[in-house]
């Protein structure tokens, strides 16, 4: 644990964590802590309130549409917080819903949740690849609502597209974004018998041909028949790509980077899977993709405008688009991780140590 200095310092958490995480900041003697009770978005009037003076804040993603929905600039958060805010903490991966200029032009430090997260989300996605495939979402429903008595088996009804690949039947998964959790889905998928995987990284950033070697190396011990990794440019990705993962950081760099032209580049059967940020996709462009049949279908944890996605919203309509909201990282084990990692960032700061995960603003 981390020595803090004998006067208090304040920190705001803007969810209920659980007593055993909390309960390092409630139990530590220098720490005033102040935590909305509520399971549900922080009040505006509350965090108003309560963040003035504060030293630490731990804040959570959905902050973000809590504060728009407010009509609050997030740096008026920071200016009520005052000059003895040190930290913000977020308790994600993802930090499109931090103001990174403000933090910066007051020298507030931000702690993230990288990592512990890697696993859980490779797994959701590779379930979203599964069922956007194999028509998950649809089947589900139909299930559900009492209609396979009245539908009977037939040689192709329910047929979709296949994820696993065969000496015959290669297939080849492409990563817009080659971070830790694309990894992590690609070392999944690599027992799905796939013999190729393509990536793009981030504009003006270099191929990882380490990385490309040792992964190459690695899978063909696995499955002699992986040809390999390889970087190639965002229209052979869409191109040579049977399922798409979308994982790279959200923000205005990225935003839209799957648009209607690069879906037209995409093959007839394949499937986009996004579990990054939904600002990363034009909503409307896929659902004409979906609807005009340029991809077979798609699966997202994310959606650009979340959570105000309405039943009536043009993806949620597409049949092939299984849609869940926002639960990549959804399990205890890695949700308590992360809520750990959150804390263990605030407490690094106020006592002058290294954070375990900080991002440079
Ligand atoms: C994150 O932490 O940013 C993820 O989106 C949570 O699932």
């Amino acid at each position: 644990e981390y020595t803090l200095d004998s006067q208090k310092s304040k920190v705001v958490v803007t969810r209920d964590l659980g007593t055993d995480v909390l309960g390092r900041l409630s139990e530590n003697p220098f720490v005033d802590m102040v935590v909305w009770p509520q399971d549900c978005l922080c009040d505006r009037d509350w965090l108003l309130e309560n963040v003035e003076g504060a030293d630490g804040l731990v804040v959570m993603l959905t902050d973000k549409a809590g504060i728009i929905k407010w009509n609050l600039s997030r740096s008026y958060v920071m200016d009520t917080a005052g000059a003895n805010l040190k930290v913000v903490s977020t308790m994600s991966v993802g930090y499109e819903h931090v103001d990174l200029a403000g933090l910066a032009k007051r020298g507030v430090r931000l702690g993230y949740t990288p990592d512990v997260l890697n696993d859980a989300v490779a797994d959701l996605s590779v379930m979203l690849a599964l069922m956007a495939g194999r028509n998950g979402g649809e089947a589900l429903v139909h299930v559900k609502n009492g209609e396979w008595p009245n539908d009977s088996w037939s040689p192709f009804s329910w047929c979709g597209s296949q994820l696993s690949g065969t000496a015959g039947r290669p297939r080849t998964v492409g990563f817009l974004g080659f971070g830790r959790i694309a990894q992590a889905t690609l070392n999944r998928l690599v027992g799905f018998g796939i013999s190729r995987c393509v990536y793009t990284t981030r504009i003006g950033s270099l191929p990882k041909r380490d990385l490309e070697e040792s992964l190459t190396e690695k899978y063909r011990g696995v499955n002699p028949a992986f040809e390999g990794v390889r970087h190639v440019d965002l229209k052979t990705l869409a191109r040579e790509s049977d399922v798409l993962f979308v994982l790279a950081p959200g923000g205005a760099e990225t935003r839209h980077v799957v648009d209607e032209e690069l879906l037209r580049e995409m093959k007839r059967t394949s499937v986009l899977v996004n579990t990054s940020r939904g600002s990363l996709v034009d909503s409307d462009a896929l659902a004409k993709a979906l609807r005009q049949g340029w991809i077979w279908g798609a699966g997202l944890d994310v959606v650009e405008g979340e959570p105000n996605i309405s039943a009536d919203h043009p993806l949620v309509q597409e049949p092939r688009c299984v849609i869940m909201p926002h639960i990549g990282s959804a399990t205890f084990a890695t949700r308590k991780d992360m809520a750990n990692l959150a804390v263990t960032n605030v407490l690094a700061v106020l006592s002058n140590e290294p954070m375990v995960s900080e991002k440079s603003v």
